[in-house]
């Protein structure tokens, strides 16, 4: 958008560095400016501005660099400018367009509706305040090959306009009270937590390990997905996050963090869920692949957000099938759900047809929450003269206000922070 506000055609060199000489800007830091939507420093947006006889306002307004300065002054003139712009409709009017399409489902149960094509198509179809939660795990944009044959490969402004498009679908579907989450790469998340923070209200920016993050030359080793967690209105209508176990040794049994000291206040059914997970498996084997090609996603991570901000009966909606987790999870926990997947659907309707193994896998792991112990540590515990929920040993007085305990932070400014 800045080499289109200053007259230039992308592929026109010489008048890129015609200008970038002009303007005392070097030719890659523009060309750097254009690709990654970055504002160029004030001195140079002024020299740029002076090379080609715009004021910096105008090509502050014509490149879209709108800073909080620019907004106050629209604000401050708004009737003039309005008047200026004329009477724009205020709905997207390409995605109501979309609502005329006849879709029939691909797949349905008593709990659920899979759709086989643009989730853009769908969710236009879908009425304003109808879902309780939305999961999204969108291409990354890396230039994969999906079974859909989808562009994976878009310049970045346009990723971008497109994420915030579903993303502004995905907010007029959700009920107030209800809860978004967006699975992504921490890149492209900061983009996208400052166009949510303007509609929702943020609760968490959850770092979620990813187990072999492989080393990248000159930058630092990327250790973690970014899992967006926003929220409609106020505050969630549901949010019961399970507790996770206390860390122990498993052969010795041993405590391997000493909570502050405040041991007497543990909650016997465990430490609280903080925003690292350091425990959802990466999906590698074969046998639990559900399809090849697709970046299934664990059904840890699923079982853990549909638990946190739903209940039973309440409506799962997510716009990007693969294949299938959030409809496979959200079954077997008897929540309602829509899903849609562009490419082929056969895999997650097969899924959908056969969860038993599933739901065994997923009763496993929820025997594994809401415990400080599990019974075989509680037992060994006791066995080797341990402290055990039974036994929870009184911890140093303490005038001061006490944290909720098992949070294991132990940092008391982020306590106040989140309070
Ligand atoms: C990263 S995968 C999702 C994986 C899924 N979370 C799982 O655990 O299996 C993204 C999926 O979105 C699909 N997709 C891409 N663009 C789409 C669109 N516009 N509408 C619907 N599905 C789309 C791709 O074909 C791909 O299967």
């Amino acid at each position: 958008m800045l080499l289109a506000a200053l007259g230039l055609d992308p592929k026109n060199t010489r008048s890129i560095n015609d200008l970038a000489k002009r303007a005392e800007v070097l030719p890659q830091r523009l060309r750097f400016y254009e690709e990654q939507g970055i504002e160029p420093t004030n001195e140079e947006l002024q020299r740029l501005a002076a090379a080609t006889g715009l004021t910096e306002l105008e090509l502050r307004l014509k490149s879209g660099l709108i800073n909080r300065a620019i907004i106050e002054r629209l604000s401050a003139h708004a009737q003039d400018v309005a008047g200026i712009l004329g009477n724009s409709p205020a709905i997207n009017s390409k995605v109501r367009a979309r609502a005329n399409k006849s879709l029939k489902p691909a797949f349905k149960n008593a709990l659920g509706t899979l759709f086989q094509g643009d989730c853009m198509d769908i969710m236009a179809r879908l009425p304003s305040e109808s879902v309780d939660m939305v999961f999204a795990d969108p291409p990354f944009n890396l230039d994969k090959l999906y079974p859909s044959e989808i562009d994976d490969n878009l310049r970045k402004s346009h990723y971008l306009q497109w994420c915030e498009e579903w993303l502004a679908e995905s907010i007029r579907l959700l009920k107030d009270g209800g809860s978004l989450f967006v699975w992504n790469l921490p890149k492209w998340n900061t983009y996208l937590s400052a166009y949510l923070n303007r509609h929702l209200n943020f609760r968490h920016w959850i770092a979620v390990d990813i187990k072999y993050s492989l080393p990248m030359q000159s930058k630092l080793y990327p250790s973690h997905y970014s899992l967006l967690y926003f929220v409609k209105g106020p505050r969630p209508t549901t949010f019961h996050a399970d507790r996770l176990p206390m860390e122990v040794c498993p052969a010795c049994c041993a405590d391997l963090k000493d909570y502050g000291g405040y041991k007497d206040k543990m909650n016997p059914l465990g430490v609280n869920l903080c925003d690292v997970w350091n425990d959802i498996p990466p999906v590698r084997h074969a046998k639990y692949k559900k399809r090849k090609e697709a970046n299934e996603l664990s059904i840890k991570l699923l079982d853990r957000v549909i638990e946190m901000s739903t209940n039973e009966g309440d409506c799962v909606f997510d716009p990007f099938g693969g294949s299938g987790t959030t409809y496979a999870v959200a079954e077997l926990k008897k929540r309602k759900w829509i899903g849609v997947e562009v490419g082929p659907v056969d895999g997650i309707i097969e899924r959908m047809e056969s969860l038993d193994e599933e739901a065994e896998y997923l009763d496993r792991l929820r025997a594994g929450y809401n415990h400080l112990f599990l019974p075989e540590m509680e037992r060994r515990r006791k066995e080797l003269g341990r402290w055990t929920v039974g036994n929870i040993p009184k911890g140093p007085s303490r005038k001061r206000k006490e944290p909720d305990i098992g949070t294991g932070t132990g940092d008391q400014r982020l306590l106040e922070i989140e309070s």
